[in-house]
């Protein structure tokens, strides 16, 4: 998952190309670099890490030029390297990719046919080869272009430049999102709204299998079918992309922060003073007799939340799955399903091509996102916004607790619909979650003293039972993205059924255990570990503290809580603990290696 820019502009574009990068570096961080035309010279200037490499590149190394493109990379095809960053430049073109060229060794080998050579590892290399391949008889470059976007297998976001041509652009979109800015006497590319967000809030989305000819006065859009098709000219709400991280280290730190505000925000977009639940039109619950949700990671984890809500409070039964598997497991579709794609981002693309599948099968497609506009927005029946506004840090916080939010809004709406009764207090008691997540947030002194310790850890284990084992898959989740330490999460069930054996007094075990029916029984596979030597961090209520405190290494207490609402509060320490961890030894809190914020690749 790489970030694409292109700018035709007014003024120098290297440092607008750079700004627009940095809002897209959440999308991968291994390279990047910029290619401008200036006096209808083609030329690039390229950095391996972070951004701030190649801002000391143009420091040193300037490029002039009012017509550019620019690429931060996540490696998919080749190491992270100079030679490997893009843009990628055959002759008289420069390309920036984000995506995967999948039949890009059948390319090589036909342009290698030709006596053509290669210089990188990369899928990127062969679409600037091919293109200024096509070149070669005279072709001109838009023409040239689309020959190449014709031959490519996979998924991909494009944006050409050409030698020579100060005032032309060239845009394709296949299965990786790409959006078209426009300004005055401007014309801009994007891989989504926030990079474009300094420069206009007047954008367009490419649909699948768009190619696009951009110039300073013009665009022009043909579908897969060479035909011409008008895209709706969207206007952006520039609130909504604010990306600075207000006082805080880091990111994460902002959106941890945030969650009280985050999560009020999310509930009033579906509850109103009333206490009606009110959802987009097109979601009938009365029509529903089961739910498939799917979803990646922290999303995968609401997912298994929801199951526990929509299963006990509903009656409804629910198939939660990893999007990577569904899309390939095919599973039979039976009528009155809902299929209920959850995604911060929007753009995931396993997450989106079960979406696919699903369509012209499940009676309803829902998508419930941080980004409206995003591809599986786009391709839902019905739009589920959960409001959190932009989450940069790669580690996914206040996404996760809006997710369930709203998840749990819907398995209210879905027991009223169905004439059942509502836990007790429900939905009144959802207004006090923000509270309640704001009192949760005290915990973050304790948890940074007791990060220290945990950061000499090899492995560490979460245990949960219930509604709150996705919350020990969570933490530990939380845990290995941000520390780089081996963490599991357990049903605290299963720990004797072989995981017990890993136990002994260097490996910390954090148990997550509010005092619901289930308290007991986790207290005593929490006893069965601390029997082995275990050190055993316990999160719970005060009447968990009071009763189990005896023998931890650690007590973190969170408020007194409905047991319904316990699922969203301990997402707060799970994610305190992985941010101190991480802080302790010293990794990028807000872009670890190896990762990037949004997977739109397979
Ligand atoms: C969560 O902290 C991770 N960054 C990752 O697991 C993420 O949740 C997953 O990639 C799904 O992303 P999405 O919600 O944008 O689809």
């Amino acid at each position: 998952m790489c970030g694409i820019v292109g700018v035709l502009g007014s003024h120098e574009v290297s440092p607008i190309l750079v700004e627009a990068l940095k809002r897209l570096e959440y999308r991968g961080y291994d390279s990047a670099g910029i290619a401008t035309v200036n006096a209808g010279k083609l030329d690039r200037r390229r950095a391996v890490g972070k951004l701030v490499n190649l801002s000391d590149e143009l420091v040193h190394n300037p490029l002039p030029g009012k017509s550019g493109i620019g690429h931060t990379r996540w490696a998919t095809h080749g190491a992270p390297s100079v030679t490997n960053a893009h843009p990628h430049q055959a002759g008289r073109v420069a390309v920036v990719h984000n995506g995967i060229i999948e039949n890009f060794k059948d390319l090589r080998a036909t342009l290698a046919g030709h006596g053509i050579t290669f210089a990188t590892q990369t899928d990127t290399e062969t679409v600037a080869l091919l293109c200024e391949f096509h070149m070669r008889d005279g072709t001109g470059p838009v023409e040239a272009a689309r020959k190449t976007v014709a031959q490519l297998d996979g998924a991909f976001a494009l944006a050409f430049l050409f030698d020579g041509e100060e005032d032309l652009m060239v845009a394709a979109r296949k299965g990786s999102p790409l959006a078209i800015g426009h300004g005055d006497d401007e014309m801009y590319v994007g891989s989504d709204a926030i990079a474009l967000a300094s420069l206009t809030d007047q954008v367009t989305y490419l649909e699948e299998g768009d190619f696009a000819v951009l110039t300073r006065q013009s665009l022009e859009i043909r579908d897969s079918k060479g035909h011409l098709a008008n895209r709706e000219l969207r206007q952006i709400t520039l609130e909504n992309t604010r990306v600075d991280k207000d006082g805080h280290k880091h990111f994460m730190a902002k959106e941890i922060a945030e969650q009280p505000v985050a999560v009020d925000k999310a509930l009033r977009a579906f509850l109103d003073d009333q206490d009606v639940i009110t959802l987009p039109e097109g979601l009938d619950f009365s029509k529903i007799e089961r739910l498939s949700l799917v979803a990646c990671g922290t999303a995968y984890y609401a997912c298994m939340v929801a199951k526990y809500w929509f299963e006990t409070i509903a009656r409804l039964p629910v198939e939660v799955d990893v999007a990577s598997e569904f899309r390939y497991r095919e599973p039979p579709v039976s009528p009155g399903t809902l299929a209920l794609f959850v995604s911060q981002s929007g753009e995931t693309a396993d997450t989106l091509a079960a979406l696919r599948y699903m369509q012209g099968k499940a009676d309803v497609i829902a998508g419930l996102v941080n980004v409206p506009e995003s591809s599986i927005a786009r391709e839902s029946d019905v739009v589920l916004p959960i409001h959190a506004g932009p989450e940069i840090s790669v580690a996914s916080t206040k996404a996760f607790t809006c997710q369930l939010t709203v998840l749990l809004l819907l398995a209210l709406k879905a027991a009223q619909t169905r004439g059942l009764p509502l836990p007790a207090g429900m939905p009144d008691d959802l207004r006090a979650l923000p509270g309640l997540i704001h009192q949760s947030l005290a915990s973050e002194v304790q948890i940074a003293s007791a990060a220290r310790d945990l950061a000499t850890a090899r492995d560490i284990i979460f245990l949960g039972r219930g509604q709150l084992y996705p919350l020990a898959l969570e933490g530990a989740l939380k845990l290995k993205e941000l520390s780089y330490i081996h963490a599991e999460g357990y049903a605290s069930g299963e720990l004797k059924h072989g995981p017990i054996a890993l136990i002994d007094d260097t490996v910390p075990v954090i148990v997550m255990a509010p005092k619901d029916a289930l308290f007991e029984k986790t207290i005593s596979n929490m006893q069965e570990v601390m029997a082995r030597g275990g050190r055993v961090v316990l999160v719970t209520d005060p009447d968990g503290a009071r009763e189990a405190s005896e023998g931890t290494a650690e007590v973190i207490t969170l408020p007194r809580a409905p047991v319904t609402l316990a699922p969203i509060l301990y997402a707060i320490p799970a994610q305190q603990i992985a941010y101190f961890t991480a802080i302790a030894k010293g990794t990028d809190v807000d872009q670890p290696r190896n990762l990037a914020k949004s997977v739109t690749v397979e």
